[in-house]
């Protein structure tokens, strides 16, 4: 199966081969994603082939990406292929979620079980294998976090050189830790994730540095399989909705169009809905969507839910078009929703960073609405580990956590800890544990 780049937009369609080292249309300056002359071949039906790949321990058998690389742009090339093991992220009954919602049953796909913690491993092994591929040696990206540990860790598996770009002060320290310690070039930069996007587009071009930012399309190719690897899990089952939170909106594009090819290769029957949730001080693309008009970027975008601060996501065309096709919807949830859902997740057993928290808010408000039948088959994504902003989850069981408005955010979940003396009939007191004897 040949695959190629061609222009997002409807009006241009021009096509570049998969080698080209480009990220926009060199003719209308449009998204690009890649596009396949047909099936794929395999040597049998896919279902039954990905699922016996399931017993393999062959590295790319055993990766939640690269067992469907059928799917993927490498046309069967995968000696150049760098994995960490990404994918294989489980899928969980969430009860105590569910009734939080006012669903009867709730499933998580937790992309936190990722080698670097996020749901970019999946992209990223793609991307950095399209790096080698073309040969080059050095990739770079501006992040909100994630990307950046996730590209720093495969460009160091790669044997790559990584140059990362963040916003000073304004991801979490797990994050920018990672990247550390798995050896990037770390350049802090006074500006937001959008204006410095703006810029390393251009340096990009000027140092003959590869960008593996979404806007590249093998990322977005790698992100399919996180809905692929779902399905696979679900029997097949298609769910009524799937939940996601969205930033830059190169998820959501990576889920629609996973969804739309496997519909067209018969592995599926229907379409599930999409819903993308957003912080709501960082919420354009929810703005545009539901109020009409044209796409209007948000300057100054705020939230404390990190990953998601995105104020003019590359790819809301991509997204627009996905929400469309699967009658999905586009929501928005507050800083104090993001808070509880975050901290029931936690009572799961389950746990997740801010920005994904946002997916449970948004269900149960879709709930509320009557958008989302109480009986309707939902699976929402977490999109990275609870772990990733420690900070984040001590100042909110302490009660210390203030938007950046500086308002508070109560503890409706709060779990502070106890200081206790080192006495054990006062420790035993408080535990209400009678002592014997
Ligand atoms: N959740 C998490 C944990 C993220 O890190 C991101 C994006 C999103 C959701 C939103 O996904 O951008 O595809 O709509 N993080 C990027 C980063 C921007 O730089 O790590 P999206």
């Amino acid at each position: 199966m040949r695959a190629e780049l061609s222009c997002f937009d409807p009006n241009c369609r021009a096509r570049f081969a998969i080698t080209d080292v480009i990220y926009t249309c060199q003719q209308c300056g449009g998204l690009l994603e890649v596009v396949y002359d047909g099936p794929p071949s395999a040597e049998k039906d896919l279902k039954t082939l990905w699922r016996e790949r399931r017993l393999s321990n062959d590295p790319l058998d055993a990766s939640g990406v690269w067992r469907y690389r059928e799917m993927l742009p490498f046309d069967g090339q995968t000696q150049h292929a760098v994995t960490l093991r990404e994918g294989d992220t489980a899928l969980l009954d969430a009860p105590r979620a569910a009734s939080y919602a006012g669903l009867d049953r709730l499933r998580f796909k937790h992309q936190g079980y990722n080698p670097t913690g996020s749901f970019k491993d999946n992209g990223m092994t793609c991307g950095a294998t399209q790096a080698k591929r073309l040969g080059l040696r050095r990739v770079a990206c501006v992040s909100t976090g994630n990307t950046s540990a996730s590209m720093a860790a495969y460009a160091a598996a790669a044997g790559l050189d990584a140059v990362i770009f963040l916003p000073h002060g304004n991801i979490s320290s797990g994050k920018l830790a990672q990247a550390l310690e798995y050896g990037a070039r770390t350049l802090q930069v006074h500006a937001n994730f959008d204006q410095i996007l703006a810029l390393v587009r251009t340096l990009a071009e000027r140092l003959g540095i590869y960008l593996l930012n979404s806007i590249n399309p093998f990322r977005i190719e790698g992100q399919k399989t996180i809905v692929i690897e779902m399905l696979d899990q679900l029997d097949w089952r298609t769910p009524d909705w799937i939940v996601l939170p969205g930033g830059n909106l190169g998820n959501v594009s990576a889920f629609g169009k996973a969804l739309r090819e496997l519909y067209g290769l018969g592995l599926i029957s229907r379409l599930p809905h999409l819903a993308v949730v957003q912080a709501e001080g960082a919420s354009p693309f929810y703005e545009f969507v539901n109020s009409g008009g044209e796409f209007r970027a948000n300057p100054h975008p705020e939230t404390l839910a990190t990953a998601i601060k995105i104020g003019d996501p590359v790819s809301w065309p991509k997204a627009a078009f996905e929400i469309r096709v699967s009658k999905g919807r586009v929501e928005r949830v507050t800083e104090q929703e993001i808070a509880d859902a975050k901290a029931v997740i936690g009572r799961c057993g389950i746990g997740c960073e801010p920005a994904s928290a946002a997916s449970l808010a948004g269900i149960r408000k879709l709930r509320a609405a009557g958008t989302i039948a109480g009986d309707a088959n939902v699976v929402g994504v977490l999109t990275g580990n609870v772990l990733k902003d420690p900070d984040y989850i001590y100042r909110y069981h302490m009660g210390e956590l203030r938007t950046n408005a500086d308002t508070a955010i109560r503890p409706h979940f709060g779990n502070p800890p106890e200081v206790v003396p080192n006495d054990a009939d006062r420790i035993a007191e408080l535990l209400e544990v009678k002592v014997s004897g």
